[in-house]
């Protein structure tokens, strides 16, 4: 299968590892794990074997490390923080295993993804069950500001994975719709990580508003990378074509239509349409787009969003805790899974 080499996702010198960006907040990330797992305890038989699964399943807490680092900004990281980050969590994961259903995925985290252990209708049900969970969290503990911040994610979200549903039928996204979408399904919950978390510390709801901002920019950033990743042969734990077949249009594709006359324009919609693609047609769609530019373009504009996000950023105060956020920008551009 031809696919985008390595080198070319390597774009930034500086390469930034996971491990590195846990290690300040390491300990946070073990509080919050307990508090994680507390919450998904059950003493419902059937509840707790899919919770076992989930437990197996082992992303990279992307999320809860980004809610600490943007409390830490501001402050001392505190319980509000702990609970903002399982909140997150458990809504991602939610939407994680609805995505899964919505996308007829075969794997995620490295494992058989939970609708193909479970089936489609657990998978709904549980991912309902999460959703609920992650939302009680606050108002067991009359968080209201975080359930305001969540609660406006989890719409975004929603209607972002249903305008990408009616766009990869219709195949009409243009570049801004592209764009709208993934705020919605993706940065929406980023800049929520960022705005709760430092909603958690700082004194000002202006901090907040930037930390949103910083979030939803470096949000769109994450996402222009895992729709490359859907070109590349990176072992990501997820399958990869996957976008191509299920007929999801992204920005690589899109930015190669916006090279070609109208005809052609129109014979590789209708490839990209079509059903049931064999391994070849998947190829000749990925060949087709390199030949256009398209990765390159989009990794052109996930950098600007990155850049971006960092340009804001440097508007607090020059601090470690400020340079360790950069570098987990960096990292989101350069990741390999
Ligand atoms: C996957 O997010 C969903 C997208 C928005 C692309 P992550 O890549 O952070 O997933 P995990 O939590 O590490 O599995
Ligand atoms: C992102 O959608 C996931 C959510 C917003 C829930 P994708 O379908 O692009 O993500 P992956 O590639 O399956 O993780
Ligand atoms: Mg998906
Ligand atoms: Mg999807």
């Amino acid at each position: 299968m031809e696919t985008i080499s390595e080198n070319k996702l390597i774009d930034k010198p500086q390469n930034v590892k996971l491990a590195d960006l846990r290690n300040p907040v390491e300990s946070h990330l073990s509080a919050f794990k307990t508090f994680y797992r507390k919450e998904l305890s059950t003493n419902q038989f059937l509840l707790d074997q899919m919770v076992r699964y989930l437990l197996k399943m082992k992303g990279k807490e992307l999320r809860p490390i980004l809610v600490f680092y943007a409390a830490r900004l501001f402050g001392e990281v505190n319980e509000r923080s702990y609970r903002a980050a399982t909140m997150i969590e458990l809504l991602h994961t939610a939407t994680l295993i609805h995505d899964d259903v919505v996308d007829d995925a075969s794997t995620r985290r490295g494992l058989l993804s939970f609708n193909q252990v479970f089936k489609n209708k657990a998978s709904i049900l549980l991912g309902d069950y999460l959703l609920a969970k992650g939302l009680l969290v606050s108002l067991e503990s009359d968080e209201f500001e975080l359930l305001k911040i969540m609660s406006k994610a989890v719409k975004a979200m929603s209607e972002g994975e249903l305008n990408q549903l009616k766009a990869s039928k219709l195949q009409n996204l243009t570049e801004e719709k592209y764009i709208q979408i993934i705020t919605d399904k993706t940065a929406s919950l980023l800049a929520a990580c960022c705005e709760s978390g430092a909603s958690t510390t700082a004194s000002t709801s202006s901090e907040v508003e930037l930390m949103r901002e910083v979030g939803l920019n470096m949000g769109i950033a994450f996402q222009i990378r895992d729709d490359l990743f859907d070109y590349s042969s990176l072992k990501t734990g997820k399958p990869s074509g996957n976008d191509i077949l299920e007929r999801k249009m992204t920005l690589p594709f899109i930015a190669a239509l916006e090279k070609t006359s109208f005809l052609d324009n129109r014979k590789w919609r209708k490839k990209y349409r079509k059903k049931q693609k064999t391994r070849t047609e998947i190829e000749e769609i990925i060949t087709f787009v390199n030949e256009k530019d398209g990765l390159t373009y989009a990794q052109t504009l996930m950098n600007k969003y990155s850049e971006k996000s960092i340009k804001l950023l440097k508007t607090l105060p020059q601090s470690q805790e400020r340079t360790d956020m950069e570098r987990l920008i960096t990292y989101i551009t350069t990741r390999k899974k």
